[in-house]
């Protein structure tokens, strides 16, 4: 079963996804680093939701499964994530990895694992505005995986599919000032600092903390 697939909604509705031609069957698409080829409609199956794949050689950005439940867990358990991220607990167990899997799609969602070699390395999100042309984009990655320029090629990969496949005009993120891996991160994709936002996110312990905002437009993006 796959959870987190996109279920037709304003970001499904795009042509990318062309279900419009054929709303009761799934649309197989396949992103790669350099080209992107369209399975219309999947010779394999009829699927009862939208799956979607980025690849860039050895990583792949696709749904998440239940199966990814451990992976989940063991990665997101690390005092670090939660500390960059305020809305995932700590300690994070099994419930919280099923909550954040069977919660609910927003049709503007996507909810991507992050895989390398066959195994899950981290989890990467985007969330699209109500008028279509700006994405948001979060990201964590495993601490064994770190420092092996994973979460930059991920990034990259959503952020082409968000600004070429569906031509949205902004891509944003926010990090915390002190995040320095993630700031990297956003710059060696081509993100622009754009500046701090005062008193922007409340954190586990109460205290509420400034982030920086950066924004990749058509353009910016660095191969
Ligand atoms: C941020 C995070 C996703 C980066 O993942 P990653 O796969 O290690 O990232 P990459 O390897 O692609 O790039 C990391 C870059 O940050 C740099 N970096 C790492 N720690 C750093 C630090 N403390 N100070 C300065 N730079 C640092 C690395 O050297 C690398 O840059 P380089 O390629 O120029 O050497 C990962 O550290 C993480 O999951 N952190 C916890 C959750 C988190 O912060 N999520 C983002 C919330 S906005």
């Amino acid at each position: 079963m796959v959870l987190g697939a996109q279920a037709p909604g304003r970001v499904g509705r795009r042509p990318v996804f062309a279900h419009d031609q054929d709303p009761q069957q799934g649309i197989l698409i396949v992103w790669t680093g350099d080209r992107r080829s369209l399975c219309l409609p999947p010779a394999h199956a009829v699927l009862d939701c939208f799956e979607m794949e980025l690849r860039d050689s050895d990583l792949v950005l696709r749904d998440w499964t239940v199966d990814d439940v451990p992976a989940i867990v063991t990665g997101c358990n690390d005092a670090e994530i939660a500390h960059w991220i305020p809305l995932i607990p700590h300690p994070y167990t099994e419930a919280d990895a099923l909550e954040f899997l069977e919660g609910e799609i927003l049709p503007d969602q996507l909810k991507l694992a992050m895989q390398l070699d066959g195994r899950v390395v981290g989890g990467i999100g985007m969330t699209v505005n109500s008028h279509d042309y700006r994405g948001t984009i979060g990201y964590w990655v495993a601490r064994d995986a770190r420092g092996q320029g994973i979460c930059t090629r991920a990034v990259r990969l959503l952020a082409r599919h968000a600004l070429e496949d569906l031509e949205l005009q902004r891509v944003d993120l926010v990090t915390d000032p002190d995040n320095a891996a993630s700031q990297r991160v956003a710059e060696k994709v081509g993100f622009q600092r754009e500046g701090v936002l005062r008193a922007h996110l409340r954190h586990p312990d109460g205290r509420i903390r400034d982030s920086v905002m950066f924004s990749l437009l058509p353009g910016d993006l660095r191969e």
